[in-house]
């Protein structure tokens, strides 16, 4: 059985900001099935510790960057949890990486070098008994691990998977001697980045394997235009290079078994559906009829092209579609949306912040999401989508144009179609997309079977869980 220690700085249902937290929390239980033991190594925020039952102290270490640790074991939601306990770097008020003043905890890059060097102790022995075969580092927060691993003798092979390329974890060149690398780890082969410290490009040089969220990211950050500077980086490495694509928990996101929503529904009785749909009506003050609701779930920031949708409003409200939007993040589009809701009161609806059951309620109900970023590693809202018969609206970038089967004329006679993809990122072509789903839409037979089709489409993590196994397999050598 490969033995695999997972390192994350967030895991749904613990913590969760995004993307990663689903992929970090969904991915273990699925290669637990498939004959993969994993262990997922986080830090042992303040909510973690206060919802923590049952635990064990595994192991101590005196001093890590300033303080003294200790690594916890549990089991929560079913992952096996190593937990690391270092107040002088997590026990703080505020989120995973951000103060209560809103800007980033100063000393991250002593919080996270001090995970990704737990990481390395871990692969290397320090809990009695337990010495995985492979480190996997998610993102830049742990992507000193395989730095830490890499002049270790007998040492695990090392995973690291780009979540998003737009955060590096690059820190000032001063922090350099204190994270306990050798002293010619300074350099354009170690973890220098144009006179930084950088440390996503110090692991996309020492992990043995590099993976990202789709194939064709994967593809994209080999470019100059995807690369964010690290294109070079990563063509010099393009041989160690994947692209997998993210599945979804079906058990968590299951519209035939789904806690949070109005009625339960399935492709058999998919009419249910209008039930969810007068549900969201209701909750956001809307207009009780049969037009279009298009729906928002997101980060608000320039990644998810929202500005775009934001100046394309009134054009879509005029149109006939009612909107409706959840989210969080740039003041300045939050407040956009907000002043738009209030111009189209009844036909637009908006709340600002964070809400995981409202999202599930926003999949039931809507007929369609709209994910209009100018790039995305993979996105996980447009596959609950699909599994919730919203259609999605997607740009055609990264994942999105990897997972969404756009309506053109041969995908819809062959009956493959799942959603509308549009390109360039632009709000004309946003527009567009919108037209070509409410010239369907004014179908109803055919809407039925866009979404009948979109509902059965695989998002489950089936087929990439056992991607990651084979590459985890062709890391390890043979054992006698
Ligand atoms: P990213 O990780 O770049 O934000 P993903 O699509 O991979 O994008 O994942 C975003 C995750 O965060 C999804 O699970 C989505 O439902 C959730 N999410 C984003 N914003 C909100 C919000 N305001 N309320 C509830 N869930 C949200
Ligand atoms: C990142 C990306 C998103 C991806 C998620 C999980 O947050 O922005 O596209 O789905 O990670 O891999």
């Amino acid at each position: 059985m490969t033995s695999v220690l997972s390192v994350a700085s967030e895991v749904f249902p613990l913590v969760k900001t995004g993307g990663l937290a689903d992929v970090a929390g969904a991915l273990p239980l699925a290669l637990g099935t498939i004959g993969v033991a994993v262990r997922t190594l986080m830090p042992a925020y303040p909510s973690v510790l206060a919802d923590l039952g049952e635990n064990a102290i595994l192991t101590e270490i005196d001093d890590l960057f300033g303080g003294p640790a200790r690594i916890l074991g549990a089991t929560v939601a079913g992952l096996d949890l190593l937990l690391l306990d270092a107040p002088h770097l997590f026990d703080r008020p505020g989120g995973p990486y951000i103060g209560l003043n809103g800007y980033d905890h100063p000393d991250n890059w002593a919080r996270f070098a001090a995970l990704s060097k737990a990481a390395s102790l871990v692969g290397m022995g320090a809990i009695a008994g337990y010495r995985p075969d492979i480190v996997h580092a998610h993102d830049w927060q742990a992507a000193l691990a395989p730095v830490y691993l890499e002049r270790q003798p007998s040492r695990p092979r090392t995973v690291l998977t780009i979540h998003n390329l737009a955060f590096q974890g690059a820190f000032p060149h001063t922090v350099f001697p204190d994270l306990g690398l050798p002293a010619d780890a300074w350099g354009v082969d170690g973890v220098e980045y144009y006179g930084s410290v950088g440390f996503l490009k110090g692991g996309l040089r020492a992990a043995d394997a590099i993976t990202t969220v789709s194939p064709n990211y994967a593809a994209e950050i080999l470019t100059a235009a995807g690369g964010m500077g690290l294109d070079g980086l990563l063509r010099g490495r393009a041989d160690r290079l994947t692209g997998i694509v993210n599945g979804i928990d079906i058990e968590t996101w299951d519209p035939a078994n789904d806690p949070h929503i109005a009625a339960t529904f399935t492709r058999g009785d998919i009419f249910r559906r209008q039930i969810n749909k007068r549900a969201l009506e209701a909750e956001f003050a809307l207009e009780e009829d049969d037009t279009l609701i298009l729906a928002v779930v997101s980060r608000l920031t320039w990644q998810k092209g929202l500005d775009l949708l934001a100046e394309a409003c009134d054009d879509i409200v005029a149109s006939g579609c009612r909107l409706v939007i959840v989210g969080s993040g740039d003041r300045m589009l939050e407040g956009s949306f907000l002043g738009a809701a209030a111009r189209h009161a009844g036909r637009m609806g908006v709340r600002i912040g964070y809400d995981e059951i409202l999202s599930h309620r926003v999949q039931a109900g809507a007929d369609a999401l709209l994910v209009p970023s100018r790039f995305e590693p993979c996105g996980l809202t447009q596959l609950y989508a699909l599994r919730y018969g919203c259609l999605p609206v997607v740009s055609r970038v990264g994942g999105l144009a990897d997972t969404v089967i756009d309506a053109n004329f041969a995908a819809q006679a062959a009956g493959v179609a799942t959603g509308f993809i549009f390109a360039p990122v632009t709000r004309e072509a946003l527009l567009d997309g919108i037209a070509r789903l409410a010239r369907l839409y004014a179908d109803p037979p055919l809407w039925r079977d866009l979404q009948l089709t979109a509902m059965s489409s695989d998002v489950s993590w089936t087929g990439s869980a056992r991607r990651y196994a084979d590459l985890y397999r062709s890391l390890v050598p043979e054992r006698p």
